[in-house]
C-alpha cells in the first residue's frame, strides 16, 4: 500500500504541492476544499498528468474530511493571502479561526499524522495548530525555512556567480520582516559570505530576500507557488522516506536557543516521526539580539490569536 497524503486547500499552494507530491512519488495525495468541485477538478487534471508520465500515484479531491482518514502526512494550504486591502488583524482573525477549524478535522480523522502548516502567518498559524491537534509538538511543524533560504541563495549565487548548490545557509526566526539570516554562517566553499561581498552588498541579499515575498505577490499579483510547493515536498519526503534531512521549520520551541512556548522557525531533523531534534546554531550577540526581535514578534502575535479565538467563541 502506499502511503497517503492529504492537501487540504486546493488553491495555487495546495495544488503546487500535491503536484510536486506526485512528481517525487511519495504516495497517493488526497486534495480537500471546501469549493465543490475545485478539489476533484484539480484531481482529475493531476491524474491525467500522471498517466502522461507514468506515475504510480493517485489524486483524489473532495469535499469531506472523512476522506483524510489514513494519512502520514497533512499539509494545510487553507486559507487567505494577504491582499492589498487587508489589515495584518484581518488575515490573523481569518486564517487563526479556518486553521483551528482545519485542525479539530484533522485531531478526528487523522489522529496518527504528521501535520505541516503552509498558511500564513506561519509561525502564528503552526502555534494555532499545535494548540487544536493537540498533537505531541513533534508532529506539527510549519513551512517557509526553505523557500526564504532558497531565495537568499537565488540572490547570492547571482552576486558571486557560482551554483546555488554550493551554498550552506542556515535561518531562523519568524517567516515575514523579522526573519533572521546569518550572513557570517551563510558558507560559499567554506568561505563566508561576509569575506565575499561587501557589508553593503550582504545587507543589500538580506533585505532583498525579506522582501521577495511581497514582491512576488506585486509582480504576479498572488503569492508564491511553486517553490512552496516544491519546497513543502521536501519536507514530505524527509518524513515518507525517513530521511533525517536537516530542514529549517517552524517549530514550537521549549527550550532551544533559550526560548519556550513559541513557534519560530529553527534547523531540525525531520523524518517519520517528525521532527527528531533541533539543531542549535551558534550565536554571537548581534544574532542572538536580532532572534530575540523576531521571536517576541511571534510571540505577540500569538497572544493576539489567543484573544481573538477566545472572542470569536464567547
Ligand atoms: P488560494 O486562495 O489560491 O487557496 C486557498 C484555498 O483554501 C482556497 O481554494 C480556499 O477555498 C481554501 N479554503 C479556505 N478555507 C478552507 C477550509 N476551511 N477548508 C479547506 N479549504 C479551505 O491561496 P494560496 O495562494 O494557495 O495560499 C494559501 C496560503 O498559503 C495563504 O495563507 C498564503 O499566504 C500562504 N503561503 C505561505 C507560504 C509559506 O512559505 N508559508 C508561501 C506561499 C503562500
Ligand atoms: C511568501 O513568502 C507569502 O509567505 C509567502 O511568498
Amino acid at each position: 500500500m502506499r502511503p497517503k497524503i492529504s492537501v487540504i486547500g486546493s488553491g495555487r499552494v495546495g495544488t503546487s504541492v500535491a503536484l510536486h507530491v506526485g512528481l517525487k512519488s511519495l504516495g497517493d495525495v488526497m486534495l480537500v476544499d471546501i469549493v465543490q468541485g475545485l478539489p476533484q477538478g484539480e484531481a482529475l487534471d493531476l491524474n491525467h498528468m500522471a498517466a502522461i508520465l507514468g506515475l504510480d500515484v493517485e489524486f483524489g479531491g473532495t469535499n469531506d474530511y472523512r476522506d483524510i482518514e489514513g494519512s502520514e502526512v497533512v499539509v494545510v494550504t487553507a486559507g487567505f493571502i494577504r491582499k492589498a486591502d487587508m489589515t495584518r488583524m484581518d488575515l490573523l482573525n481569518k486564517n487563526s479561526g479556518i486553521i483551528r477549524d482545519v485542525s479539530l478535522k484533522i485531531r478526528e480523522h487523522a489522529p496518527r499524522s504528521k501535520v505541516i502548516i503552509v498558511t500564513n502567518p506561519l509561525d502564528v498559524m503552526t502555534y494555532v495548530a499545535l494548540k487544536f491537534t493537540g498533537f505531541e509538538r513533534q508532529r506539527v511543524m510549519g513551512f517557509s525555512g526553505l523557500l526564504d533560504v532558497g531565495r537568499y541563495k537565488t540572490l547570492i549565487a547571482k552576486e558571486l556567480n557560482v551554483s546555488w548548490n554550493s551554498i550552506e545557509a542556515p535561518i531562523l526566526g519568524e517567516h515575514g520582516d523579522s526573519m533572521v539570516l546569518l550572513p557570517k554562517r551563510t558558507l560559499v566553499g567554506g568561505r563566508r559570505l561576509t569575506e565575499l561581498l561587501s557589508r553593503e552588498k550582504v545587507d543589500e541579499v538580506v533585505r532583498e530576500t525579506r522582501g521577495m515575498g511581497a514582491k512576488v505577490i506585486a509582480q504576479k499579483g498572488w503569492s508564491a507557488s511553486h517553490a512552496p510547493g516544491a519546497g513543502v515536498a521536501v519536507m514530505v519526503d524527509s518524513i515518507i522516506r525517513d530521511r533525517n534531512l536537516v530542514i529549517p521549520l517552524s517549530y514550537f520551541l521549549q527550550g532551544e536557543y533559550g526560548f519556550s512556548g513559541v513557534c519560530t522557525v529553527v534547523p531540525a531533523v525531520l523524518g517519520w516521526d517528525g521532527v527528531k531534534r533541533v539543531i542549535e546554531v551558534e550565536l554571537d550577540p548581534d544574532e542572538r539580539a536580532e532572534l530575540m526581535r523576531s521571536v517576541e514578534k511571534v510571540r505577540q502575535a500569538q497572544e493576539e490569536v489567543d484573544r481573538l479565538l477566545v472572542e470569536s467563541r464567547a
